[in-house]
């Protein structure tokens, strides 16, 4: 918005142009004090004919003169009484993709108000043209779905969670590594290599995903590639020629960084509130440190980065720690990839809520996030159910169920329960005149699986 004097008129959005095909006349007002004074008695006018077809109050430009070509006028003194909000159930055009982004990332609804945000803001035009379309910020704790919410957003742009292209700033921590990214000058080593940010991996795409993943890992040479990234929307590669100035834009481009600043503070704060997971907190609890978080990592990043760095970003967006509801959440799609497997493979899983609890217990760690439950379920499920394929004791047309059981306590006493796997009886298991079990109702037949 260019800056104004205050005339205290209210502001009204721009009239569609007079029916009739006639342009909208502005009027060249000499200073900015006649600008009020005609926008007062233009704006009288306006509320005195409304839906008069002439009369435009006037449109003042940065340098303050109208003229000509101008979008219709935006102040006038009209009476504001309409409230103008959003009623509950409106649909915004980046809907679609909060969906998919809360489909995939549970628990962080904060986080993809926050991005859905940035997106409407870019898609309704605010934003500065030459930079990237939106340059956003992911903190907070480790395991708590930043990276995922990339590929999701990748998803639901591109309809492929691998279409995002991924620097991993560890890889980045030595100086001479941005060569990999903007390519090396002839005569020097790598210089045979296609860079990283050739155009083919930036440009000619809308929406294109650039994820900076653990930036804080990168080198300051790589932050100072960033801040170009950000602030000029273009670097220029090592090789150029003279027809060709090896200039890349990133104008189409989301850019995202992720990264776990603060992750010392953090740990404490999650350690003192022991929140999520094993106790889950009374809800103002929960609130309160997920202020402390949002504080400790905006803390961490002011030492970090430089204010130039953070002026430039479009969000600073704070992922929170998930509590334990959200993990019987992030536990139930986990299982749904691997039941898509399975069903691939021509058998059905059930899991009892039993096996359940006993999983997202050995998922559970306030410093690793979620890991240990993709983990888990990888070692406890996956892994197992491979085992019992490969040695032929499941197959086609079977259906299992994932059960705990108890087996012989620890040394010192304390009880020990483990994941066994059951199937129901196949058809030719049955009794001569025995009743079929029903489809995905699994008996007690068991399986018998080694325990690790
Ligand atoms: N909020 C979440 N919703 C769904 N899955 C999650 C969530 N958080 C973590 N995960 C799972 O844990 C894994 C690690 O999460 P990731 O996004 O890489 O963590 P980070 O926040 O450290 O980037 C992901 O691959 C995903 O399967
Ligand atoms: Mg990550």
């Amino acid at each position: 918005m260019p800056p104004r004097k205050k005339t205290d008129a209210p502001v009204e959005p721009p009239k569609a142009p007079a029916r009739g095909g006639r342009k909208a006349p502005l009027l060249e007002p000499a200073t900015s004090k006649d600008v009020a004074a005609e926008s007062r008695r233009r704006g009288k006018a306006l509320s005195a004919t409304a839906g008069g077809e002439s009369d435009y109050p006037v449109e003042v430009s940065r340098d303050g003169s109208s003229g000509a070509g101008q979008r219709p006028p935006l102040i006038t003194e009209v009476e504001a009484t309409i409230p103008v909000v959003i009623p509950s159930g409106a649909r915004s055009p980046v809907d679609d993709i909060v969906e998919v982004l809360k489909k995939e990332v549970i628990g962080q609804d904060r986080a993809i108000s926050a991005i859905s945000r940035a997106l409407l803001r870019a898609r309704e035009g605010f934003r500065t043209p030459g930079r990237p379309i939106s340059v956003m910020f992911f903190a907070g704790p480790t395991g708590v779905g930043k990276t995922e919410t990339v590929r999701a957003l990748a998803k639901a742009l591109h309809d492929d969670y691998r279409a995002v292209l991924k620097i991993d700033c560890s890889e980045y921590s030595e100086p001479h590594a941005i060569a990999r990214l903007i390519g090396a000058p002839p005569g020097y080593v790598g210089s045979d290599l296609p860079a990283v940010f050739q155009r083919e991996n930036v440009e000619g795409v809308k929406n294109r995903v650039i994820l900076f993943d653990e930036v804080e890992k990168g080198h300051y040479r790589l932050h100072n590639l960033l801040l170009q990234i950000m602030d000029e929307g273009r670097i220029t590669l090592a090789r150029r020629t003279k027809e060709d100035d090896g200039s890349v834009s990133f104008e189409d481009c989301i850019v995202i960084m992720t990264s776990n600043i603060g992750a010392f503070d953090i740990d404490n704060i999650l350690h003192a509130s022991r929140i999520g997971f094993r106790n889950e907190p009374p809800a103002a609890t929960a609130a309160q440190t997920d202020y402390q978080i949002y504080t400790a990592a905006k803390e961490a990043m002011k030492r970090m980065f430089s204010p130039e760095f953070r002026n430039r970003l479009t969000e600073f967006i704070v992922f929170r720690a998930l509590s334990r509801h959200s993990l019987y959440d992030i536990l139930q799609k986990l299982l749904n990839i691997s039941a898509a497997r399975f069903a691939g493979m021509g058998f059905h899983l059930k899991l009892s809520s039993a096996a359940r609890d006993w999983l997202v217990d050995r998922g559970i760690d306030q410093e690793l996030g979620v890991r240990p439950l993709v983990r888990a379920v990888e070692k406890y499920i996956d892994t197992k159910v491979a085992e019992l394929h490969a040695y032929g004791l499941i197959r086609e047309g079977d259906m299992l169920e994932a059960v705990v059981e108890e087996v012989e306590p620890y040394p010192d006493g304390r009880p020990r329960r483990e994941i066994k796997f059951m199937r129901a009886p196949r058809l030719e298991e049955l009794e001569p005149g025995a009743k079929a079990p029903r489809r995905r109702k699994v008996t007690k037949t068991e399986i018998v699986v080694e325990r690790y």
